[in-house]
């Protein structure tokens, strides 16, 4: 490696422009996130997930016509191959959510009829399926695991795939304001621009693998505490605070421990809040009035309130990011913990396929260098001399 290539080496990657992209853009200075250039405020009032996926992967708003029709291809692809079912309910039981829809999602691919083409036909088809699939699968192996027979999807046209979701953990339908919220929730874990899973993605994809093979990769990078685990344990969190009395003592010793809180801190928001965090706080607020159930919503506000003062005495300030909010919104939805995770990843599916279609079209070899840091020019030695 030469001098140049040293002094340019940054630590994970931290701040380094690593490609290109029209796909998301995050302002952190200004708190501001947008897809396509949308801000993401605007899409959770007006948007629905479905229109947001088709922004994200088509780079446009879709007309009337242009919706409907893609609304009735993810209706039309609510389906999965029963050899798939099959094989969901040989799972030990024991397998998380998230290393179960890893699995899931790479075996789909030999069911797929397009599986070896990367024309742009065939991956738009391909994001229909995987967006549509991916809910089915994470429903029926969380009833599956809880000894419960599988809920077939719905196949009426005005059952969003956020509503069609919480159906088929439970068979009934959730209210109208607990599918607004769900949907919200899906608009905003949608993109991130090149958060770490999607630059998996694209690393994939960069080799001109197929569409499947670049989310299987991107589920690994998901599955992480540092990546989309954090909401499942900001949750578990909770659950062991359990009582306001308990924040400062327990948040205290997480600090003195020098651990890190989960569902703080962001890489790109350095210096102010994640703006997802932002609304995904009045979704729990206003979900946890409603519900008449604020205690979640109640304890993570003083976990924030002790987190971000201990952060700013340290001098190293950290704010809520997605993850925070997420978790006692999808806590008060009656969601399973375990599932908060593959629910990320089933939003993020139209991110990722978003971002696997625009690096085939304009695909360079994703392939950087290291900073070599080992011996060099070593004498082989023989075993017998060693
Ligand atoms: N709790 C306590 N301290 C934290 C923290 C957290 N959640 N996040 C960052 N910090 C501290 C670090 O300890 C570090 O301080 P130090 O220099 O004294 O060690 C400093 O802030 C910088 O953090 P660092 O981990 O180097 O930043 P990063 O950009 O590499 O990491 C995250 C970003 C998201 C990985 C990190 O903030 C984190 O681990 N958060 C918790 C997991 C999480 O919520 N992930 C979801 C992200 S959307």
């Amino acid at each position: 490696m030469t001098q140049a290539q040293t002094e340019e080496f940054k630590a994970g990657l931290d701040g380094v422009i690593a490609g290109e992209s029209k796909i998301c853009l995050i302002d952190g200075d200004n708190r501001r996130l947008s897809y396509r250039g949308y801000n993401v405020a605007d899409l959770v009032k007006y948007s629905s997930f479905e229109e947001t996926a088709y922004l994200l992967i088509k780079g446009y708003l879709p007309t009337p016509d242009e919706l409907s029709a893609f609304k009735k291809a993810l209706i039309e692809a609510r389906q999965i191959p029963t050899q798939i079912l099959d094989i969901l309910a040989l799972v030990p039981v024991k397998t998380s959510p998230m290393d179960m829809f890893r699995t899931i999602i790479s075996t789909l691919s030999q069911y797929d009829p397009e599986v070896d083409s990367n024309t742009p036909e065939a991956n738009f088809n391909k994001a229909i399926r995987l967006i549509a699939q991916a809910p089915i699968i994470i429903a029926a192996y969380h009833r599956l695991r809880h000894k419960l027979k599988p809920i077939e999807a719905k196949k009426d046209p005005s059952s969003s795939l956020a509503a069609n979701f919480l159906y088929m953990l439970t068979g009934e339908e959730a209210d109208e304001y607990a599918q607004k919220v769900f949907d919200i929730c899906l608009i905003l874990h949608a993109d991130h621009c090149f958060n770490a899973s999607t630059f998996t993605a694209r690393v994939t994809a960069a080799t001109l693998s197929d569409m499947h093979s670049a989310v299987t990769s991107a589920i690994g990078a998901l599955k992480g505490p540092l990546h989309g685990g954090a909401n499942q344990e900001v949750m578990e969190l909770l659950l062991k605070v359990n009582s306001l009395d308990n924040v400062d003592g327990y948040i205290n010793k997480m600090f003195e421990e020098g651990k890190k809180i989960p569902g703080f801190g962001h890489r790109v928001y350095r210096n102010c809040e994640d703006p997802r965090a932002t609304i995904l706080r009045e979704c729990s607020r206003e979900l946890g009035i409603r519900n008449k159930n604020t205690k979640w919503f109640e304890i993570s506000e003083a976990i924030s309130q002790i987190v971000v003062k201990r952060a700013e005495e340290k001098k190293k300030p950290i704010y809520p990011n997605v993850d925070f909010y997420s978790a006692s919104t999808y806590h008060v939805l009656g969601i399973d913990t375990q599932l908060f995770t593959p629910i990320f990843a089933m939003s993020r599916m139209a991110g990722w396929c978003a971002h696997i279609i625009e690096q085939h079209a304009n695909n360079r070899l994703i392939r950087p260098q290291a900073h070599y840091l080992g011996e060099k020019d070593l004498n082989y030695l023989e075993i017998s001399k060693r």
